[in-house]
């Protein structure tokens, strides 16, 4: 048997072995070292439609603004609209991830924001060269392939986030530190309608927000759930009120529509002492709090008790901005997002499961009937 007896041989050897192993789990060479300095990350998007249109955008004014980001390049299936998109943020244009790749190996980090039905071949095509990616919500078409995504970013090692914009809505970061035993909400999410992603029906298209924020506000298993919606304007349910209730007896009442003729976006709770509401379009918080004087509380029920109303500090920020931002600081420094895809999925799950108990009570109460007569 070979018995090594030179130490600095033996350092060697471990040094070669670390780098194979580290090189055939799918990590890029150098790409510590790359991250770790202030060099700027290459970056893309893939799907440049409405949305994806702001995500090219925000890279382009950060990079302005001094973050170590720069805009590669853009892809859409569609080339024109490619074109028109990197014309205007001064990138290049492709029309798929493989063309990108090719050309452009650079590429260290990318938005997909293509349609939800195309994320998982688009992440995928990405992750497997090496990419990390931030997933649009919802994060996939179905469960099964929510859960792909989420072995595709362990198995390539890939810093994977999913796009939960509101988590990144400085109203909403300013309420957790003010969470205590929250007990009931009530959120409403309504739009005025326009004929854009009616590919989906309001649940995930527009009350996956708050089923997101809210999951991750309760705190607690959902234990049921209860749901109504009607198909309006759409050939799917474009209006929709849950109550769900979570294993710690918090109850929560969700409306959301997208044939409104206004636009809320307004988050309320109540938990002992306290009436907090938070309205994600003004970006602004309002905290009620009933109890006796600062700090003097004798234990004894006030006759007329005080309401004392705060408004907690928030700095304004656009949530695309801060959310681009923290993607890129978790790239950098490969570090867990604050928003890793299991969220995505247990927010997926969820809002799957709402859709699910719309179909039942339309089928209970004959709402598939007016859905008919609508055409
Ligand atoms: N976080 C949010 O608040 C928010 C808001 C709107 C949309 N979204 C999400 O963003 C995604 C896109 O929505 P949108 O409203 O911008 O849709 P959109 O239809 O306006 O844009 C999608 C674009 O993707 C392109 N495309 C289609 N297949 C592609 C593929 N395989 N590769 C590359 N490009 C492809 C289309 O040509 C189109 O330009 C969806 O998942 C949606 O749910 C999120």
């Amino acid at each position: 048997m070979t018995q090594f007896r030179s130490p600095r041989l033996l350092q060697m050897l471990f040094c070669g072995l670390t780098f194979t192993i580290w090189c055939s789990c799918g990590n890029r060479p150098a790409e510590r070292s790359f991250l770790q300095a202030d060099n700027p990350i290459p970056v893309a998007v893939v799907g440049v439609g409405v949305f994806g249109r702001n995500h090219a955008r925000v890279y382009q004014e950060l990079e302005r603004q001094g973050e170590a980001v720069r805009l590669v390049g853009v892809v859409d299936s569609d080339l024109n609209r490619a074109d028109a998109v990197a014309r205007e943020f001064g990138c290049r244009a492709f029309g798929s991830v493989k063309q990108m790749l090719t050309t452009h190996s650079e590429i260290r980090a990318a938005s997909v924001a293509a349609p939800t039905v195309h994320h998982l071949a688009v992440a995928r095509a990405l992750m497997q060269k090496g990419v990390d990616v931030l997933i649009e919500k919802p994060l996939a078409a179905s469960l099964a392939e929510a859960d792909e995504l989420v072995q595709l970013a362990a198995a390539h090692k890939r810093i994977a986030q999913a796009g939960h914009l509101e988590r990144f809505n400085p109203a909403v970061r300013a309420t957790i530190p003010l969470l205590t035993q929250p007990m009931f909400f009530e959120v409403h999410r309504l739009s005025v309608f326009t004929p854009r992603s009616l590919d989906v029906d309001v649940v995930l298209d527009l009350m996956i927000h708050d089923l997101d924020i809210v999951l991750s506000f309760a705190n607690s298993p959902v234990k049921e759930v209860r749901a109504v919606g009607l198909p309006i304007l759409s050939g799917k349910v474009d209006i929709a009120n849950v109550r769900l209730e979570f294993a710690s007896g918090c109850v929560a009442n969700f409306t959301a529509s997208r044939v409104s003729t206004e636009r809320v976006r307004k988050l309320r709770f109540f938990q002992p002492q306290q009436y907090v509401s938070v309205d994600y379009g003004r970006q602004e918080v309002l905290v009620f709090t009933v109890g006796a004087d600062d700090g003097a509380d004798s234990g004894a029920p006030t006759v007329n008790p005080q309401i004392k109303v705060a408004k907690p500090p928030v700095t304004s920020e656009e949530p695309l901005h801060a959310e681009l931002k923290s993607f890129l600081h978790a790239v950098r420094q490969r570090s867990t997002p604050v928003v890793p895809l299991e969220d995505g999925r247990r927010s997926l799950a969820l809002a799957l499961d709402v859709i699910a108990a719309i179909r039942e009570h339309g089928k209970k109460v004959g709402v598939a009937g007016l859905a008919k007569a609508k055409g």
